[in-house]
């Protein structure tokens, strides 16, 4: 077995890590959570909640400002048991950010979390990124320019992409898995005049759903196994921080700004009426048009907005919302169900009940052809030894560089074809590219899938597959920014690099760095 020297250095903070090394070839038989059967928690027992929206702390002419805590809570997953997180605020998932186009934001994030993860032992630095967002490169969550515990870093964001999903979450450097599975993830909406007109699902029909999956310790703690740095699959499936909800819905639409806040697990969504979901946006804003799906695949860190329609059901039906899951997943008898929608009203508003056939047509990525492509670039995402690589590089050698070294230096304005490549028939990778969006067109040499027929910042490049993507540059845009496979265990193992737009542009790590609490704040 190839054992990295970062291994060996684990292995001396965390006796866990030498146990965990054989899992390998016995991940699906020993990866359970270690509840006693009595404290499992029932499927579509827990209510289904949404995570709270944060309010500024102060807004001015232009801005509005908020302030994040990224402190320990607790949460119940298994009944009885509390479970210690991390979240923004001390909740997990974080509050909902809510912002208007060009109207910007700066958010403070104070870290202060404890000196020590609970299990694995390392020191919890953080850098937030808000994922999707043209953030310039010092307030993009640069994996290498971290808050430490007792620090604070004020991240400026712009806002000006058309209305959609976005969502932030830590990116610290090794240990963004981590961090992100204790509970460092929340949305952040964007809207915009042409989304608030159409007569899509709006406000209290408009409703968060951040999917992720645990392992549970039997004192009800998350447990951290990530199956020879391959990835972590749990047996149990959270919606909004809860185990198989079940949401009341009325008979209407309902909109589901789906986000896949997994470590690694990616899903296939079904519901079990075998009625299809609207897929009416994706990463980076509303599609063209509607997209009608029986079933999607959808990878970490990927958003989905679907419209189900609960007028077809009578009043007292459930409706399950399965996973199908794809290959090389870890499954288990209980990740096949994700939540229910029990429909307990008739609609008490029919306003915004439409999902019209032109969504956003003007979306200027989604107007990108090969043809404007003057420069082509290929990317492999090849396991190498222990080492998560792309085109053969890792986030080692960008540190190593002095962060000087980049894997592509594509110039302001221009645009782009970028192929993304995965040989192996043994695992799937979520590539993701900073800064940008853009255009799916092609895979495996055919169409895209309709689901993914709007604009997008992560793809899933699965076994064997091969993608091709449109990118514009914008003319005003530099500096470095991160590429790189969204399954956070392949990341934090390094399948992680950097490319930069004109020159290197401003240091990310030191131009505005984190700074101390005052000591009255602490
Ligand atoms: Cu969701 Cu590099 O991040
Ligand atoms: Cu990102
Ligand atoms: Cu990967």
């Amino acid at each position: 077995m190839h054992i990295s020297r970062r291994d060996v250095l684990k292995m001396s903070v965390t006796g866990a890590a030498v146990v965990a090394l054989p899992l390998a070839r016995t991940a699906s038989a020993s990866s359970t959570s270690r509840l006693a059967q009595s404290l499992y928690p029932t499927r579509f027992e827990a209510a289904f909640i949404r995570p709270p929206v944060a309010r500024p702390v102060r807004t001015d002419a232009t801005t509005d400002y908020y302030s994040l805590t990224m402190r320990p809570g607790t949460t119940e997953i298994a009944p009885g048991l509390s479970t210690q997180i991390w979240g923004f605020n001390g909740v997990a998932p974080g509050p909902t950010i809510v912002q208007y186009r060009d109207r910007p934001a700066v958010v403070r994030q104070i870290n202060k979390l404890p000196p020590r993860h609970p299990q694995l032992g390392y020191l919890p630095w953080t850098s937030t990124h808000l994922h999707g967002s043209p953030t310039l490169p010092q307030y993009d969550g640069y994996a290498s320019d971290i808050t430490l515990p007792g620090q604070f870093k004020d991240y400026h964001y712009p806002n000006t992409l058309p209305a959609t999903t976005l969502w932030y979450h830590d990116h610290g450097v090794m240990h963004t898995g981590p961090n992100d599975y204790m509970g460092l993830v929340a949305q952040y909406q964007i809207h915009d005049a042409l989304e608030l007109a159409l007569p899509i699902p709006h406000g209290r029909y408009d409703v968060p759903l951040i999917i992720s999956d645990v392992l549970l310790a039997a004192d009800g703690s998350l447990l951290w196994e990530d199956n020879d740095e391959s990835g972590l699959f749990g047996d149990i499936i959270l919606v909004n921080g809860r185990p198989w909800p079940a949401m009341k819905v009325e008979r209407r639409k309902y909109r589901f700004r789906m986000l896949n806040a997994s470590v690694s697990r990616s899903y296939r969504w079904q519901l079990d009426s075998g009625e299809p979901f609207h897929v009416i946006g994706t990463d980076s804003g509303l599609m063209p048009s509607p997209q009608q799906v029986q079933q999607f695949r959808h990878g970490v860190a990927e958003r989905y907005e679907v419209v189900i329609d609960f007028a077809k059901y009578p009043v007292g039906r459930r409706v399950i919302m399965h996973n199908l899951s794809n290959d090389n997943n870890i499954d288990f008898a209980t990740t096949r169900d994700v939540m229910a929608f029990d429909v307990v009203a008739e609609a008490t508003s029919q306003a915004d009940n439409a999902i019209p056939d032109s969504l956003n047509p003007g979306n200027p990525t989604m107007a990108l052809t090969a043809a404007d492509a003057t420069t082509h670039r290929r990317f492999e995402f090849v396991r190498d030894g222990g080492e998560w690589t792309i085109n053969g590089t890792t986030w080692a050698d960008v540190v190593a560089s002095n962060f000087t070294f980049t894997i592509a230096n594509p110039s302001p304005g221009s645009v782009e074809l970028w192929e993304f490549k995965n040989d192996s028939g043994g695992w799937f990778h979520p590539v993701h590219v900073h800064l940008i969006d853009f255009k799916v067109i092609s895979r495996n040499g055919g169409p895209p899938m309709p689901h993914e027929l709007g604009p997008k910042d992560a793809v899933y490049v699965g076994e064997g597959e091969t993608v091709q993507v449109l990118i514009r540059f914008k003319p005003d845009e530099r500096g470095r920014y991160m590429m790189h496979c969204h399954n956070l265990v392949h990341e934090d193992h390094d399948m992680m690099t950097q490319f930069a737009v004109g020159d290197l542009g401003p240091d990310p790590i030191h131009t505005d760095p984190a700074r101390p609490l005052p000591a009255t704040r602490l």
